[in-house]
């Protein structure tokens, strides 16, 4: 479904531009697009040259810029294909003044067309869309297709970091890890009533935290 546009979004997203890459695509082929790359130069968009991770469906960008503000050794790429919402995450980017996040709108398919082979050191899926229906398995972002994109922007050493609180996705996704070449560490089945330190909440987890749901949590590393 189609999101209404908001009012003054093109006046919006210019003010945000110094965050913001947006991608432009002819080909809207998301296999043949791909061949045709367009990579962004992270060293001179980002004010210093430092690991990159990524978050994939970041939302209004809570996650991204609490993040980016708590560890600044770090340049965050935060990829979001609906501009509707982009657009306030840039605003919170620059409302805190981040110099180490900066934000793509593309969706999740076109990340290699942008993002050079073996670059990313961590990638974060936080509450992405469970897409209940199987006919619509191949969306959800841990299905095989999309796995197969992030191994190749990835560096052998990097993990994936994932959060939800779908059981049904997170059964999906360690399957799809475990069959496709990861494997997994450090899994949860209640992260707020676990051991684990430094959590930053995102915008869904906290919706989902007040109404009382378990939130599962993985890591996944290339075998
Ligand atoms: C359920 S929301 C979660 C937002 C945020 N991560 C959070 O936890 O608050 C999922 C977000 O992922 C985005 N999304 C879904 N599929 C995507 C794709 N293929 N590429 C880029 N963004 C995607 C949606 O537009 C939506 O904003």
């Amino acid at each position: 479904m189609r999101m209404k546009k908001k009012k003054y979004l093109t006046e919006r997203l210019e003010a945000v531009s110094e965050y913001l890459y947006t991608s432009v695509i002819e080909d809207r082929n998301f296999k043949t697009a791909i061949y045709d790359k367009d990579y962004i130069d992270f060293d001179s968009w980002f004010e210093k040259s430092q690991p990159l991770y990524l978050e994939v469906g970041c939302g209004k960008g809570k996650f991204a810029c609490e993040f980016a503000a708590s560890h600044p050794e770090i340049n965050l790429i935060a990829v979001e294909r609906e501009a509707n919402v982009i657009v306030s995450a840039c605003e919170l980017a620059q409302k805190m003044g981040l110099k180490n996040v900066r934000f793509i709108k593309c969706t999740a398919e076109y990340l290699e067309r942008h993002i050079q082979p073996e670059s990313i050191e961590q990638i974060f899926l936080n509450f992405s869309c469970p897409f209940p229906k199987k006919k619509y398995a191949c969306h959800r972002l841990t299905h095989h297709g999309f796995l197969e994109i992030y191994k190749r922007i990835m560096k052998p050493t990097a993990e994936i970091h994932q959060k939800t609180d779908n059981m049904k996705l997170f059964e999906f996704s360690i399957e799809e890890f475990s069959q496709n070449g990861f494997a997994l560490k450090n899994v949860t089945l209640d992260l707020h009533n676990s051991k684990f330190e430094g959590n930053i909440m995102t915008e869904y987890e906290e919706k989902f935290v007040s109404q009382g749901l378990p939130i599962y949590r993985l890591e996944a590393y290339i075998k």
